[in-house]
């Protein structure tokens, strides 16, 4: 049985925003991977990547992922690139229905102008980065979804779309 809804996609397509409404709406736990990382390790995602480098993050992500694997009525948020392992992908799928947000470069690009907290995103080149990056990651957000969802829009519609195939499909 399905009984988590699983939020995957890159940087900036509204997986903690969208996140929160969906949770509060079915009155499921909300979980972000981001932010049980930074629980956990006492500091921020850019400190981690800057101190302990992206290797030991991802060990961290794929540690978190499994533990927020087995929850139960929780959406969980993940990390952009946690779908790139399959082993992330496939922890999340045995008890969560995966719903890819799927949003275009230039609405990442809008959303992101400001972000300070992306610490792959931090170079001049930003937004080329970000179309290269969103390509080439677009397979693995469709592998491990059981969902895609148009997530251009407003967060309220969004979660309305995502409840309706969570309804439908689990
Ligand atoms: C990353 C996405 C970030 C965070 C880290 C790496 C990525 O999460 O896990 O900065 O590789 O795409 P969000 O997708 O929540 O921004």
């Amino acid at each position: 049985m399905k009984n988590n809804i699983v939020l995957c996609g890159f940087m900036g397509c509204g997986k903690t925003t969208v996140g929160k409404v969906l949770a509060k709406a079915l009155n499921f736990e909300f979980a972000d991977s981001d932010s049980f990382i930074e629980q956990k390790e006492g500091k921020s995602i850019s400190e981690i990547f800057a101190e302990n480098g992206e290797e030991y993050f991802r060990k961290a992500e794929t540690q978190a992922v499994k533990e927020l694997a087995l929850k139960s009525d929780t959406v969980i948020a993940t990390g952009g690139g946690a779908m790139l392992k399959t082993e992330n992908a496939n922890a999340l799928k045995d008890k969560g229905f995966v719903v890819f947000l799927d949003v275009s470069p230039e609405t990442v690009v809008k959303r992101l102008k400001d972000d300070a907290t992306r610490p792959l995103l931090k170079r001049a080149d930003r937004d080329r980065v970000i179309k290269e990056l969103m390509s080439s990651r677009r397979p693995y957000y469709l592998t491990a979804a059981d969902v895609t969802v148009n997530a251009d829009g407003d967060a309220t519609d969004i979660a309305r779309e995502v409840i309706m195939l969570f309804n439908k499909n689990h």
